[in-house]
């Protein structure tokens, strides 16, 4: 069993708390939250989620990996790859940059975004639940971010009846573009309302 130490704590989501794992700065934990339900309902789902990209493309590109599970001191955890910048800072997501970052390049982040919807769409992975807080953007060398995927249960979170959108490619690809054109247009309207977010905090 790993003991989790709150100076650790990377972010949080609805559903669970990611911390660095103990001296393994490569790697996250992600441990459920312990005043919601459902945490390691959303541990299973992204596991199972992740096994089936790997099982659909033979490279992986994009998507943080997930490497199994570790019994911590605050409840199961699921252990992922740490998405770091070039520095060796843990990487922001879409959302910190967006509205906490000032002088952001908002066309080059739409920019980034598109590319990583594109290749979403391009190798049918349909995570759906693309918003802002699961892209983590990682900073590289020359300036320039690479987007990647943090939060891969969304395929099997689907609350529609019977998930059709899940299971049928055609209804899938067409869900996806439009959840691709909210992140788009997110973007845009919450970097024009970062003032009023971030007083919400
Ligand atoms: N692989 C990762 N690398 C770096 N940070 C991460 C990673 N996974 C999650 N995080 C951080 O933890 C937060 C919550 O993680 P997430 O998996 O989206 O939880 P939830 O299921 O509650 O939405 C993210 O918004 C991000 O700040
Ligand atoms: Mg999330």
């Amino acid at each position: 069993m790993i003991q989790l130490d709150d100076n650790l704590l990377i972010g949080s989501g609805t559903l669970r708390a990611c911390y660095q794992f103990p001296e393994k700065p490569d790697l996250v934990v992600k441990v459920p939250l312990p005043d919601a339900s459902g945490g390691d309902d959303a541990n299973r789902k992204e596991w199972r989620s992740y096994r089936q990209i790997t099982r659909m493309l033979s490279e992986i590109d994009h998507i943080s990996r997930c490497r199994g599970f570790v019994d911590t001191d605050r409840g199961q955890g699921l252990i992922c790859d740490c998405i770091r910048d070039h520095d060796g800072q843990v990487s922001e997501t879409l959302l910190d940059i967006v509205v906490y970052r000032e002088g952001c390049d908002l066309d080059y982040l739409v920019e980034v975004a598109e590319h990583f919807c594109n290749y979403l769409i391009a190798n049918d992975l349909f995570l759906f639940d693309i918003n802002m807080k699961n892209i983590a953007c990682q900073r590289l060398r020359d300036g320039t971010y690479k987007p990647f995927a943090i939060d891969l249960k969304g395929p099997l979170d689907n609350q529609e009846f019977l998930q059709l959108s899940s299971r049928i490619k055609f209804l899938g690809r067409k869900k996806l573009k439009r959840r691709a054109r909210q992140l788009l247009e997110r973007i845009v309207t919450f970097h024009a309302q970062r003032e009023s977010l971030k007083s919400d905090r």
